[in-house]
């Protein structure tokens, strides 16, 4: 052979390519997670799942071909198609697409699109390289074996994530009481307001974004929090919902017992009311007390951004006594850490000396890191715990300043006689964030004069409503026999779901939708043990469409007033029994207040016989209560 042959064979060599191992693995790690999500797809979206399918074989077909016959040309093919793909779902992700169930609307990001586009970015980076110098030396097996480890790690972990996320996709559709053909059920769209000839109480809520000192904020008639609507015991209330938001929404009337079709509750007893859209709500108050509205669609975001407000029932007589009656409410700071109440950071209350003031405290702000309730003082003047979560306690005592430990949705109405002179004020209104940055406290001044001698929050006595007030005959409690009992293990733990690998927040170990629901007949006793057996975690179990009656604190009843609540606050290592009166027909939630938790899984449902719903939650609808 000459030696011109020779140095021509060298050549010819050195201009094929040689495999680019890692290129092809981390396309194969890209691939498997398509594939993991073909299935979701194909049910959310005919032309998705096929698409789907398509790509992982297209990107099978590249890897062995990067492997078995690696050219400059299938480098730059594999480069073009390869962005082509994330350039589709980048635009998805953004605009969205024009062919998709629901044209140009932006998709949510999941974990494993995140793990397949970054594998796929990375390949991108590979075959650049490949493209620009195809002449690569070949190299010892021990050196291609090196180059390759970081890949062969890095593609199958973020493959096994992606894949894992793929397989557990939100669902598209899930129902939590189908109509079953065969079987009699109505539908709960028909459980409304009896029609009635009750004083008429017309509201309307408009919701859009607002901007409040900068920060973008979500808001009911361009204020957070938004009006407070008060009614009068008996009164029928209609409030008609005007939807100005770029996303869907919907509104719960947290504590009141309504119809169920009015409950909002998007994905179960409505669809949540699209940008533009209109929805009344229309129910008969008839529990006196202290309550609250806010969004029960995405709850975790459109609460936190300014959804929220208070609505009050009157009893029938107040306006014959002369009280001074206020609504306060603790909520979020749209944007910020901090939190407010009524919408401001210091809020002024009037009343004069010998004045009966009635607070009623509503807890509308997500907890802080900690978890820890809010913990509101009064000081300046004894007064009473006159309700919890707007049900009036019997005979409650006179106290001083405790901490009222209120759990996000609670509410705690006190009352007093305003001093001959100086100020009462509410404070310990604290919300732990960041250690290095806890924001300030808002504080609530009623009266006018020298504001009361200040004191250390920390150090008080907590109120204990287990052992508050008098005792007296209770339906609930004293029925000591129940119908229907379930126990709620509060738990948690890694895991995927809805697409993701998170934390997740369990009732017995399950989380929803997959938890099942406590079904009931109208009429039956309904026991619930809440467990937590856990070191930290403080759960305020909320309940729809009833009211609970607390039975037992760690099995120990309880020794004053009979309590009522809608939701309950669950500490570490503590058990507490509750029961309700099935009466109210319908399907409703019960959900961990703390809307991460909620989101997490922590979220089930009360099943009548005999009810089912024709609204699914899910990717296909959008309605996503939590
Ligand atoms: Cu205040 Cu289901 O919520
Ligand atoms: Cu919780």
């Amino acid at each position: 052979m000459s030696l011109i042959g020779e140095a021509e064979m060298v050549h010819r060599k050195s201009t094929r390519s040689v495999p680019s191992y890692s290129a092809a693995l981390l396309t194969l790690g890209a691939a498997a997670i398509h594939f993991a999500a073909a299935p979701g797809h194909f049910s959310e979206y005919l032309p998705y799942g096929i698409f789907f399918i398509l790509l992982g074989a297209a990107q099978v077909a590249l890897a062995v071909g990067l492997i078995v016959k690696p050219s400059r040309r299938l480098y730059a093919l594999a480069l073009l198609g390869t962005l082509a793909v994330i350039g589709l779902w980048l635009m998805s992700r953004t605009t969205g697409l024009p062919i998709a169930p629901r044209p140009w609307r932006p998709e949510e990001i999941a974990f494993p699109d995140f793990a397949a586009t970054l594998l796929e970015a990375i390949a991108c980076v590979l075959f650049a390289c490949r493209v620009r110098r195809p002449s690569a030396r070949r190299r010892g097996v021990v050196r291609v074996v090196l180059r390759t480890l970081p890949a062969g790690l890095f593609a199958p972990l973020l493959a096994f994530g992606g894949v894992g996320g793929a397989l557990t996709p939100m669902p598209a559709a899930f129902n939590a009481a189908p109509f079953v053909a065969g079987q009699t059920s109505i539908s709960l769209v028909n459980l409304v307001a009896p029609d009635g000839t009750q004083p008429l109480k017309e509201f309307t809520l408009t919701a859009s974004q607002i901007t409040v000192g900068g920060h973008k904020a979500w808001a009911y008639n361009g204020t957070v929090p938004g009006p407070e609507l008060r009614v009068e015991q008996g009164d029928r209330v209609r409030v008609t919902l005007v939807n100005h938001l770029p996303d869907a929404t919907s509104i719960h009337w947290h504590g009141i017992n309504v119809p169920d079709a009015m409950d909002g509750v998007a994905g179960i007893t409505q669809n949540a009311v699209p940008p533009g859209g209109t929805f009344t709500y229309e129910f008969i108050a008839d529990q006196a007390g202290t309550y609250w509205y806010h969004s029960h669609q995405d709850a975790m975001n459109q609460i936190p951004d300014g959804l929220v407000g208070s609505i009050v029932v009157e009893p029938k007589d107040a306006s014959k006594s002369r009280i001074r009656d206020y609504s306060v409410l603790v909520h979020a700071q749209p944007g910020s850490d901090a939190i407010e109440v009524n919408g401001t950071s210091s809020l002024r209350l009037d009343a004069g000396p010998g004045d009966t003031v009635r607070l009623r405290i509503t807890n509308g702000a997500v907890p802080g890191l900690d978890l820890s309730p809010l913990t509101p003082v009064l000081v300046g003047a004894p007064y009473v715990v006159a309700a919890l979560d707007g049900h009036d306690l019997n005979g409650p005592q006179e106290l001083g300043p405790e901490r009222i430990p209120l759990g996000m949705g609670q509410r705690a109405d006190l009352m007093f006689t305003m001093p001959e002179t100086g100020a009462v004020r509410l404070l310990g209104l604290k919300r732990v964030m960041f250690p290095w940055n806890s924001p300030s406290t808002p504080v609530v001044t009623i009266g006018d004069g020298p504001a009361p001698a200040s004191v250390n929050v920390a150090s008080l006595p907590r109120f204990d409503f287990t052992r508050y007030g008098t005792p007296a005959p209770d339906a609930v409690a004293d029925a000591g026999q129940y119908d229907v009992t379930r126990e709620i293990i509060l738990g948690g733990g890694i895991a995927f779901r809805n697409g993701n690998v998170d934390f997740t927040d369990t009732f017995s170990g399950k989380t929803s939708p997959n938890i099942p629901p406590i079904r009931v007949r109208e009429g039956q006793l309904v026991r619930l043990r809440v467990v937590n057996r856990g070191d930290h975690g403080l759960h305020p179990i909320h309940i729809h469409g009833h009211v609970f009656t607390v039975l037992a604190k760690n099995g120990h009843p309880l020794t004053g007033s009979p309590v009522h609540t809608d939701t309950v606050l669950v500490g570490p290592h503590e058990t507490w029994d509750v029961a309700f009166k099935a009466d109210n027909p319908g399907i409703w939630m019960l959900h961990c207040h703390i809307l991460e938790h909620a989101a997490a899984g922590m979220s089930m449902t009360i099943n009548y016989d005999g009810v089912s719903t024709p609204f699914t939650m899910g990717s296909r609808s959008g309605n996503v209560p939590e």
